[in-house]
């Protein structure tokens, strides 16, 4: 069964959003534009059926746009992680605020760290990346917790890209979106492959909701992949997060 949401948080980019973590040599983003790709997606999400629950910048954080990372939640519980950069550390405090009014909440604890970003869920099975954010203690502390709530999980080695979900995504009808490189990995036998060529890595990190296929805009193979599928896709431009290791999965908490 696909679980199927109709809510999300989002939080608008703060100003210093430019002054996050990034590994991408794409250069500074524009704020004012980042706001309108913010805004924009916003939009997308409602059209797509989603209440939103939109939270104020934190400048705090610069990367707490990238709200995502903070939080697992399923329809028996919401997660809280511990961020593996110490510098988004502090972040998840706040989505727990707004999270405990809706679901139980569980947590990673230190010495775990995990980042949403890690966290691809599968109908009732979690693949969990081993990263640079998220340590095989908090694939273990996880695992048990989603065991607790009737769920399973495995974990997932990766060392090509930031976060699981930077390569792989699900979408449903066993359909799942993957890098080439990564197709043959045995965790993802069995799944009808949706290929993304080396050329178009980026927009691996595509978003179904409800129905619909959220794309980075610009990636006309997997485009047309996916609408050969019948699949409807929303393009959507989304260069300033890009810019800051961010996608569209990782810009809100769907529940
Ligand atoms: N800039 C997003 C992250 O590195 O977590």
């Amino acid at each position: 069964m696909i679980y199927t949401t109709n809510k999300a948080i989002v939080r608008i980019p703060g100003e210093n959003f430019g002054q996050g973590i990034t590994t991408s040599d794409l250069g500074k983003p524009n704020y004012h534009l980042a706001l309108e790709q913010h805004h924009t997606y916003c939009e997308s999400l409602k059209e797509c059926g989603l209440e939103l629950i939109v939270l104020e910048p934190d400048l705090d954080f610069p990367d707490s746009t990238f709200v995502e990372d903070t939080a697992i939640v399923t329809e028996r519980c919401a997660i809280i992680t511990r961020p593996g950069d110490k510098r988004r550390r502090g972040e998840e405090e706040r989505i727990k605020k707004e999270l405990s009014g809706h679901r139980k909440i569980e947590a990673i604890y230190e010495p775990g760290t995990v980042d949403g970003g890690d966290i691809l869920r599968v109908k009732e099975h979690f693949y969990i990346g081993l990263s640079a954010r998220t340590n095989s203690e908090g694939v273990n502390q996880l695992g048990d917790i989603l065991r607790k709530y009737a769920y399973s999980s495995s974990m997932v080695q990766i060392d090509k890209m930031l976060h699981l979900k930077s390569g792989v995504n699900f979408l449903d009808q066993n359909n799942l979106v993957i890098w080439e490189e990564l197709k043959h990995l045995p965790a993802f036998k069995g799944f009808n492959i949706i290929s993304v060529i080396s050329g178009e890595k980026y927009a691996a990190n595509c978003l179904l909701i409800n129905n619909r296929v959220l794309l980075p805009a610009g990636f006309p193979d997997i485009k047309e992949k996916l609408e050969a599928r019948k699949y409807q896709v929303l393009e959507l431009d989304v260069s300033e997060f890009e810019k800051m290791d961010g996608g569209l999965t990782c810009l809100s908490i769907r529940f």
